[in-house]
């Protein structure tokens, strides 16, 4: 058996807003914001948009490539629905993935939430597959969608331009193939990776039980995330060099065995310093991080939908996929397409 991805989604709202939109309103420029990021625009949330509005609607774009006539009555077979958010329409509950169950019709499927940050989307890859390997379901909708810039310091242009927001979808489905050796397909290894004690070098402190809203408190500031850029930075880049390592040695491929990288999109220098030290050619990862900037658990999904219809993946094709982000968090996986 193996645990295959059959169809692939995703959603950006429809405001996009450049580097040189920003600078009219704060205190940076087009050309810092490219050559530190690789950044040249995001696509902002409309403000009547929530989360789960994006999530659905990318759910929905991964359906409709299984079936354009009638994408509803796919989401009738669905058997669990994974989120992968840091910013949820509530935090507590309803979980996104509720919210869509019920908008999608999906009245057979179990839905829950994964909070991993911009690793999220890797993480409920895994928890997605592993249910399917081991229960009877045979379907699963796996949803990264974020909308950071609502939690975004806009007053800290260090963290501010990096942002924007989207959705990204996957179906997976349990199949036949087999899931090692000759043949193999679909998801064949999975890395999941946390450091603690890196928790404080990106947080959004406000609003859950450890610092709470109070009665009468007055909020000057929405709420919001803090980091240390350099530090994530440091991190990001080992993160990534680890993890691929790793995906590699545990299956006994080369980078050479690899068709492409599809990474989670925070910084192009992220990627760059990362094949530099591997001694990888750049265009080995799947960049679209000018277009988007960084989108949270949304990157992954969305670069791998944008990937998959450039026609370029074929079956048998090996690709990998890498995130890092708050917690902190890491990981990766293999897929043979
Ligand atoms: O998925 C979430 C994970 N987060 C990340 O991946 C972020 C990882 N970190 C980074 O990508 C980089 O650290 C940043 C892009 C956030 C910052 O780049 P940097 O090269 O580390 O810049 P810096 O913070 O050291 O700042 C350098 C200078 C400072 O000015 P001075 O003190 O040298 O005069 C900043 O004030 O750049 C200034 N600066 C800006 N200037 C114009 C910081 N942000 C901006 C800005 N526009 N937006």
């Amino acid at each position: 058996m193996a645990i295959e991805i059959v169809a692939t989604g995703r959603y950006l709202p429809a405001r996009r807003v450049t580097n040189d939109d920003l600078a009219k309103t704060m205190d940076t420029s087009d050309e810092w914001i490219r050559s530190h990021t690789g950044i040249g625009s995001r696509h902002i949330a409309a403000d009547d948009e929530a989360t789960s509005d994006l999530a659905y609607k990318a759910a929905l774009d991964a359906l409709k490539s299984l079936n354009p006539e009638n994408p509803e009555a796919e989401a009738a077979s669905l058997d669990l629905i994974v989120v992968a958010t840091g910013s949820p329409d509530y935090y507590g509950f309803p979980s996104v993935a509720c919210i869509i169950q019920d908008k999608l019709k999906a009245e057979n499927a179990g839905a829950f939430d994964i909070q991993a940050a911009c690793t999220g989307f890797v993480y409920a890859l895994d928890a997605a597959s592993s249910m399917l390997m081991n229960g009877d379901r045979k379907r699963a909708l796996v949803v990264g969608a974020d909308i950071l810039t609502r939690i975004t310091n806009w007053d800290d242009r260090a963290t501010a331009v990096l942002f924007g927001d989207a959705a990204g979808a996957v179906i997976l489905e349990r199949t036949d193939a087999p899931s090692r050796g000759i043949g193999k397909r679909g998801l064949i290894r999975s890395i999941l990776r946390a450091q603690g004690s890196g928790a404080q070098e990106l947080k959004c402190a406000r609003g859950g039980t450890r610092a709470p809203f109070k009665k009468g408190e007055v909020i000057d500031q929405p709420i919001h995330i803090y980091m240390n850029g350099r530090a994530v930075y440091n991190f990001a880049v080992k993160a990534f060099t680890d993890i691929m390592e790793q995906l590699l040695e545990a299956e006994g491929l080369t980078m050479n065995d690899i068709k492409k990288v599809v990474p989670h999109q925070a910084n192009e220098r992220i990627i760059q310093a990362a094949a530099k030290r591997m001694n990888i050619p750049e265009d080995k990862f799947f960049m679209n991080i000018e277009r988007y900037a960084n989108t949270s658990g949304a990157t992954i999904p969305v670069a791998l939908d944008e990937y998959a219809r450039t026609g370029d993946l074929e079956k048998g094709d090996i690709i990998m996929m890498v995130g890092f982000g708050g917690g902190l968090t890491y990981g990766g996986c293999l897929v043979v397409w």
